[in-house]
């Protein structure tokens, strides 16, 4: 039996929807999403944000919308998929990336920032999570959602209690839809990238203090670029992943493995 791998991994034909897609991340997948072949909608707080994202997507000849969507109000993310739906029709695949990470002393992390920190890094991938679910049950489609969440979820860092918690629930979340959408034929899996340079960090990782921490802690003693990322989210999103759930694949140059 032949087998067309590249074929495998391509979007053609779906409509991927990306939270956060202004920066980081989210920008980078949704120009790999458009250059898979998929419909690419854009989901950010602030709509100008997008303008460049939006012709970048264009550039790889997708069809592209950017919508506004606020992951912690669920009239925000109602609308945003209502959109989504309105030029495209139902949302087949969702990456779940919006997120902040913002570090803070656990002494000193007020009710605002732990409430603002779950609010986005979980509760956010669950309402999203929920309202993409939802409406792939009730059109009878299957689909494929992919929650960001952090090797910060599966170990621990100074300064980032709130975010490891919230992390840790994404990927406890991941799990635990995927279990009970599986009958619905919804895959849900999570990828724990270690630590990329992006806007969330470029300061920290100009430092002293940060260079040092990269050579001592990351075995492959380097950051990850944005391009690692592509791989792992292509097969969770694609075909290429279709019996992939539950799964959380860490990329993170062995961060995770670091000896003690
Ligand atoms: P980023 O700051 O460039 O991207 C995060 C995006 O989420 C921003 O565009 C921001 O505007 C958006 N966002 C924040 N709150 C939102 C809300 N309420 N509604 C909608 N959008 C909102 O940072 P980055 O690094 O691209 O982060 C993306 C994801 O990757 C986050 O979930 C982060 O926790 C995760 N991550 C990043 C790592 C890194 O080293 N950069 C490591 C591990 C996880």
């Amino acid at each position: 039996m032949s087998h067309d791998f590249a074929q495998n991994f391509s979007l053609a034909d779906r409509t991927v929807l990306i939270t956060g897609a202004s920066s980081g991340i989210g920008a980078h997948l949704a120009r790999i999403a458009a250059r898979a072949g998929a419909r690419v909608v854009l989901a950010a707080r602030r709509l100008d944000r997008l303008e460049q994202v939006a012709r970048d997507v264009e550039w790889e000849c997708a069809q592209v919308l950017s919508v506004a969507l606020d992951v912690t109000d669920r009239a925000s993310v109602e609308a945003a998929f209502d959109a989504a739906e309105a030029r495209f029709g139902v949302v087949d695949v969702v990456l779940n990336n919006a997120g902040i990470g913002n570090g803070q002393r656990p002494l000193e992390i007020s009710e605002e920032e732990w409430r603002a920190m779950l609010a986005t890094n979980l509760d956010g991938v669950w309402r999203v999570a929920q309202v993409a679910a939802q409406r792939l049950a009730k059109a009878g489609r299957g689909g494929s959602i992919v929650n960001i969440a952090s090797i910060l979820g599966l170990r621990v860092g100074n300064g980032y209690s709130h975010y490891c918690a919230a992390k840790a629930g994404v990927v406890q979340l991941t799990k635990s839809l995927a279990l009970e959408l599986a009958r619905y034929r919804i895959r849900v899996n999570a990828i724990a990238p270690g630590y990329f340079k992006t806007e969330m960090n470029a300061a920290f990782f100009e430092s002293d203090k940060a260079k040092s921490y990269i050579r001592d802690l990351i075995p492959m003693r380097r950051l990850g670029q944005l391009h690692e990322l592509e791989g792992p989210f292509l097969l969770l999103a694609s075909d290429a992943g279709g019996f992939m759930t539950g799964s959380v694949l860490a990329v993170d140059g062995g961060h995770l493995v670091s000896s003690i």
